[in-house]
């Protein structure tokens, strides 16, 4: 979900209600298969100080900067569900939801990022709506991060530093202990290359810290280590008693060569979808493991025209290829439209952007914005 989206679940219900519901929906597909809804704690909690928890870089941002919100909106307030989270699961139970997919506030649990203090308010909170759910009959699908970082990790670097990877095996190894016995479905990162866009972000997408080209790509990087960590903590410390599945939440949309027909743009279209899907999937969903070979040439070539001793994309060891490689149980997809994609230059000196050497259009007649996700189990 895009910030500027301050979805509300109660909303979210009430437009399904209006064509058809969510038991009408399921009727459709297959038996086993899981409908329902997803927030984001940032985006629907609110309570952004209340019971011990922490400041993220969501917050801070927006408290710097209220220009930089959706007319002028922060997370303050969001949905109140902190406060109403008894009425989404009523939402959701009036939607006949097989599953809420939510995230956990990390500040909220460790408002410093670190284990020096467990905020027990936050703990409860998450234990009362992981509850309520099962109650009833809704399967819980957690995200444990999404964009919401401790603005304390923040002061430290962010995930452009790599220590960053041992703060999120921490936290991941609490929320397995905490909540391991009934959560069996768990999303390490959502849209990693969205949020390690803050990075790269002049102001808007938190933390904003104006490293284009750099600290994008050291995100990618601390974050393809820290998911493969903490599924490797779970494969074999805790899925023989906790038996559930630990996978990650990509995005993509999708790329249209511009001219179906034409050879460089059909190379366009697969390099940005390299670029895209690729930036995280080729790591952890390939065979051979690593970049896409398209980034690492791309980025060393532009890197060195550019007069830099070392590529802007940071380099695997051959141990952390094989460690990364394989390590998802499934794959969650969000989808928000298609591209019409032909070869050119874009974007300043250096950038994502510039690197992908793609240009994107879109067909004026098609409806952009809608989000699908998709599950695979292995
Ligand atoms: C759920 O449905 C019941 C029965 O229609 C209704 O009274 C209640 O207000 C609904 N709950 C919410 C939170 O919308
Ligand atoms: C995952 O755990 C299983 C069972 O302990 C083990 O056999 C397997 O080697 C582990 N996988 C990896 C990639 O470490
Ligand atoms: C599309 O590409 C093909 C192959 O390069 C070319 O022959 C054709 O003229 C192109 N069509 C348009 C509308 O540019």
């Amino acid at each position: 979900m895009a910030p500027a989206e301050m979805l509300s679940l109660c909303l979210l219900v009430v437009l399904a209600a209006a064509s058809a519901s969510a038991q009408e929906i399921n009727n459709r597909f297959p038996d086993g298969f899981m409908l329902g809804y997803a927030t984001a704690a940032y985006q629907v909690e609110g309570a952004w100080n209340e019971d011990g928890k922490g400041e993220s870089i969501w917050d801070h941002m927006l408290h710097e900067h209220p220009e930089w919100g959706w007319n002028g909106q922060n997370g303050d307030v969001a949905c109140d569900s902190y406060h109403k989270y008894a009425d989404d699961v009523e939402c959701l139970v009036n939607a006949s939801a097989d599953a809420y997919r939510f995230s956990i506030s990390w500040p909220r649990i460790l408002p410093t990022g670190d284990l020096d203090n467990i905020n027990q308010a936050g703990i409860d909170y998450y234990n009362n709506l992981i509850n309520l759910l099962l109650a009833n009959n809704i399967e819980p699908l957690v995200t444990m991060y999404h964009w919401d970082l401790p603005q304390a990790l923040q002061y430290i670097g962010g995930w452009p530093n790599p220590i960053m990877a041992d703060y999120f095996v921490e936290y991941a190894r609490l929320l397995f202990d905490t909540y391991g016995d009934r959560v069996k479905w768990w999303i390490t990162f959502n849209e990693p290359s969205v949020f390690a866009g803050g990075y790269a972000s002049t102001g808007g997408q938190a933390p904003a810290q104006n490293a284009v080209g750099i600290g994008d790509y050291l995100t990618y990087y601390t974050v393809i280590n820290a998911h493969a960590r903490v599924w490797h903590l779970y494969n074999d410390t805790y899925r023989a008693t906790q038996q559930g599945y630990v996978g990650i939440t990509l995005n993509s949309d999708w790329a249209e060569p511009l001219n179906a027909s034409s050879p460089t743009d059909q190379e366009a279209s697969e390099r940005s979808l390299q670029f895209g899907l690729g930036a995280f999937g080729h790591a952890l969903f390939t065979a051979e493991g690593d970049w896409p070979p398209v980034m690492r040439e791309r980025i060393d070539a532009n890197s060195a025209a550019e007069g830099r001793p070392r590529s802007r994309l940071p380099t695997f060891t051959q141990q952390e290829i094989e460690y990364n490689r394989g390590t998802t149980d499934f794959i969650g997809i969000n989808t928000y439209g298609t591209g019409l994609v032909t070869l050119g230059e874009t974007g300043s000196i250096p950038s994502f952007a510039h690197d992908q050497g793609v240009i994107v259009s879109r067909d004026p007649s098609w409806v952009v914005g809608a989000s699908g996700y998709v599950y695979h189990v292995n």
